[in-house]
C-alpha cells in the first residue's frame, strides 16, 4: 500500500515519476478527466484516462463519490490552476457511489443542508477547510503548552461535582439494557446508583485541574464539556472541547498575558500551516459578506482580521469601565439594546458584541467583575464586591476565555462557599489545596469551537464541530 497523498504529490517533484494515488471522485468530465480528492487538501488531482483504456462497464462506474486506487505517470499538466497531472496507467474502483443517490452533487450546497448530512459533508472543500485547520489548532494548543513546560491532565468525564456552579450538568444513569442481567443476578441496573451518589458529565476539568497545578505548578486540561443549556444560538453546543490551563504562582496579570499570547499563538500556527484553506475560507466568506446588506458587512476580511489579531495587542479594560462605556454608547441612547444596562448585569452578548465590534474593533479584556455574577472560587478584589475574573471577548463571537485568579485564601474561600451554599464538606478535598500549601494561582478555559469558529470565520459553532450537540438534535 504505497500511496501518495495528493497534498505531497502537488508540492513535490514528482514530473516523471510513476505514483499510486487513492481517494474519491469530485467529478468526472468527457470520460476522460477525473478529479480525484484524498482530504489532504482541497485541491483536486486531475487524472487523464486514455481512451480506451477502460471498459464501458468500468467507465460507468467513476461517478462523483466513488472512491478509486489509481497508478499512472506525473506529467506536467496544461490545464488552468494546476501544475501536473497524473496520466492513468491502472484503474481500479474500491467503492461504487451510485451518482443517482449521493447527497454530494458537484453544486454547492448550503451550510443547511449539509449539517443535515453531517456524515458526508467532510467530503466538501469548506468541511475540508474547516476540519483540517480544527486538527491544526488541537495540535497547536499541545505545542504551545509543550513547549511551556505544561503537564496536559487528562481530568474525569464522569464527576460528582459541579464546577461552575450553574447547575447544567446531564445526570449519568445505568441504563438497563433489554435482556440483559439485572442488578440483582450481578448485572449493571443501578440507576443512578452506581457510585452510591448522584453523578453527572463534566461542565469543566478546573476544580481538578487545580488539584494538579498544586504539584506541576503549570498544567492544561483539553476534552469535552458538557452543559445541559437550553439555548439554541450560534455560539452553544451541548457538548464542546475546552482548553483549561491553571498555573501555580499566577495573578491576575500574568494569566491575561498568558491566554493573549495563547490565542495569538494558535492563529500564527494556523496562518502558517493552513495558509491554503484559510485563503479558501476568506473567499467563501467574503462571497457570503457579498449577500448581506451594506451595513451588516464585516470591515474586514477574514485574513486581514487574522493578521490584525496578532498584530495588535488586546484591549483590557474593567467591567466597570465596560458598564460605562456601554451606557454612554449611541446604542444604548438609541434605546438599541434589548437587555437592561447597569452595573451588576451579566453582560448579555449584544453588549459584549458593542465593546469589541463598534467600540474597540479588537479583542477586549474584561476584568473585574461583581462577584454576584461569577463562580465560587474566583479571589474577590480588595473592594470586597469585584472579584478577580477575567473574561475575553472576541469580535463577531463574544465571550472566547473565561478565567480568573482563584481564592487561595481558606476562610475566604469557605465563607464563599456557604454563602453560596455550595457544600463545603463534599468538596473538602478541593479545599485541600488551600489547607496544605496554598499557593495565588490561575487559569483559564478556552472554549474550543469558538476559536475555530474565530480562526475560520464559520458563523455557526454546529459547522465547526463533526458532530454537534444542541437541543433537540443528536443524529449519528
Ligand atoms: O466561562 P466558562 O463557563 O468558564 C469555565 O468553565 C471555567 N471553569 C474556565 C476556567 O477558568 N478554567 O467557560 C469557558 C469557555 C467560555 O468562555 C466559552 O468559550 C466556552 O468555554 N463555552 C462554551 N462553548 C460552547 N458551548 C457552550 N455551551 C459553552 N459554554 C462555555
Ligand atoms: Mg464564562
Amino acid at each position: 500500500n504505497k500511496r501518495t497523498k495528493i497534498k505531497t504529490l502537488l508540492a513535490g517533484e514528482f514530473v516523471g515519476q510513476d505514483v499510486t494515488v487513492m481517494g474519491w471522485v469530485r467529478t468526472f468530465r468527457n470520460n476522460q478527466f477525473i478529479a480525484l480528492n484524498d482530504g489532504s487538501t482541497n485541491n483536486n488531482i486531475q487524472v487523464v484516462v486514455a481512451l480506451g483504456m477502460l471498459d464501458d462497464a468500468t467507465l460507468k462506474r467513476i461517478t462523483t463519490g466513488a472512491s478509486l486506487k489509481i497508478t499512472g505517470e506525473v506529467v506536467a499538466s496544461l490545464g488552468k490552476g494546476q501544475k501536473v497531472e497524473i496520466q492513468a496507467k491502472s484503474l481500479e474502483v474500491l467503492g461504487d457511489s451510485d451518482a443517482e443517490k449521493y447527497p454530494l452533487q458537484p453544486k454547492k450546497h448550503s451550510l443547511e443542508f449539509l449539517r443535515e448530512i453531517a456524515h458526508l459533508r467532510f467530503r466538501t472543500n469548506t468541511f475540508g477547510a474547516v476540519f483540517r485547520i480544527r486538527h491544526s489548532l488541537a495540535f497547536a494548543v499541545h505545542q504551545f503548552f509543550n513547549e511551556r513546560g505544561f503537564v496536559y491532565l487528562h481530568t474525569p468525564i464522569i464527576t460528582s461535582s459541579d464546577a461552575e456552579g450553574a447547575g447544567e450538568m446531564f445526570r449519568v444513569t445505568t441504563l438497563p439494557m433489554e435482556g440483559a442481567p439485572r442488578k440483582e443476578d450481578g448485572g449493571i441496573d443501578f440507576g443512578e446508583d452506581f457510585f452510591g451518589k448522584s453523578t453527572n458529565l463534566t461542565v469543566s476539568g478546573q476544580l481538578e485541574g487545580e488539584l494538579g497545578a498544586m504539584a506541576f505548578s503549570d498544567i492544561y486540561t483539553f476534552g469535552p464539556t458538557f452543559r445541559a443549556e437550553n439555548s439554541n444560538t450560534t455560539r452553544h453546543l451541548a457538548e464542546f472541547w475546552m482548553i483549561e490551563p491553571e498555573m501555580a504562582f499566577y495573578d491576575i496579570e500574568d494569566n491575561m498575558n498568558l491566554a493573549e499570547e495563547f490565542i495569538q499563538y494558535l492563529i500564527r500556527y494556523a496562518m502558517k500551516h493552513n495558509a491554503e484553506d484559510l485563503e479558501f475560507l476568506d473567499q467563501r466568506l467574503a462571497e457570503e459578506e457579498k449577500q448581506k446588506p451594506q451595513a451588516e458587512r464585516s470591515e474586514m476580511g477574514l485574513l486581514e482580521k487574522l493578521r490584525f489579531v496578532v498584530d495588535n495587542q488586546f484591549e483590557r479594560i474593567t467591567y466597570t469601565e465596560a458598564i460605562d462605556i456601554l451606557l454612554d454608547s449611541p446604542a444604548y441612547k438609541k434605546k438599541k439594546f434589548k437587555y437592561e444596562v447597569k452595573w451588576g448585569i451579566d453582560m448579555q452578548s449584544e453588549h459584549e458584541r458593542y465593546l469589541v465590534e463598534k467600540h474597540f474593533k479588537k479583542p477586549v479584556i474584561v476584568t473585574g467583575y461583581p462577584a454576584a455574577i461569577k463562580a465560587f472560587y474566583m479571589r474577590m478584589n480588595e473592594d470586597g464586591k469585584t472579584v478577580a475574573a477575567m473574561d475575553i471577548l472576541a469580535p463577531g463571537i463574544g465571550e472566547i476565555v473565561g478565567g480568573s485568579q482563584r481564592e487561595e485564601r481558606l476562610d475566604k474561600l469557605e465563607q464563599r462557599m456557604k454563602d453560596m451554599h455550595i457544600p463545603t464538606e463534599e468538596m473538602s478535598w478541593y479545599l485541600d489545596t488551600r489547607r496544605f500549601g496554598t499557593v495565588p494561582h490561575a487559569g483559564f478555559g478556552l472554549g474550543f469551537e469558538r476559536m475555530v469558529q474565530f480562526v475560520t470565520g464559520m458563523g455557526n459553532i454546529r459547522d465547526v464541530i463533526p458532530f454537534a450537540r444542541t437541543p433537540k438534535n443528536c443524529e449519528f
